[in-house]
């Protein structure tokens, strides 16, 4: 687990941007129920929610003006939003945040097939938390509104994700996200 100076400063740098603090957090509890379903074991409880908290932090270097623009992105806009996996790696490692949490902010839009970013890695290149919260951010990107796109159903996203189980998210993953949200009904957070 982090010590105390670097968690101060993770959440000083997340409490100036609330949407990527909000999101972080439905994600965190959306991503430690799934650990805790397939038992994943690599790394503690309190490490899964810090780097599903901090996945998105590089958005908080990225140009106001794109992050809050409604509607369609253009091919360069959207370059600009895909370094944000880098800008928050380099974030978190200056900050001396764990290497996993770095890890998974580098890696959490890479897909199984490898038409992820920032690297096109595929399954067996990529972290194993990577694959958890993947699918968690995806799942709580489609279920709530943003400012390009009203909130989806949630029977619709996880259709979403059961359809792409296995080509762009980890089977066990999408699985585990799946008997959650039906084991709490309507609310899909833990
Ligand atoms: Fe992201």
């Amino acid at each position: 687990m982090e010590n105390l100076d670097v968690l101060f400063l993770i959440s000083k740098l997340l409490n100036k941007n609330r949407s990527v603090l909000m999101h972080g957090r439905r994600v965190a509890r959306l991503a430690c129920a799934i650990a805790r379903e397939i038992k994943y074991r690599a790394a503690g409880i309190e490490d899964v929610c810090l780097a599903a908290i901090t996945h998105d932090i590089g958005k908080l270097h990225l140009p106001k003006e794109i992050i809050n623009k409604p509607g369609a992105l253009d091919e360069e806009e959207s370059a600009v939003i895909r370094e944000h996996t880098r800008i928050g790696h380099i974030l978190l490692h200056i900050i001396k945040s764990s290497p996993l949490t770095a890890e998974v902010a580098l890696q959490h839009h890479e897909r199984l097939d490898g038409s992820g970013y920032p690297f096109g890695l595929r399954a067996s290149q990529i972290n194993p938390l990577a694959k958890i919260i993947s699918v968690a951010d995806v799942v709580d990107t489609m279920i709530s509104p943003q400012v390009y796109k009203p909130a989806m159903a949630v029977e619709a996203a996880l259709s979403e994700i059961r359809q792409n189980s296995g080509s762009l998210y980890d089977p066990e993953v999408v699985s585990a996200a799946l008997i959650i949200v039906k084991r709490r009904g309507k609310g899909i957070y833990p």
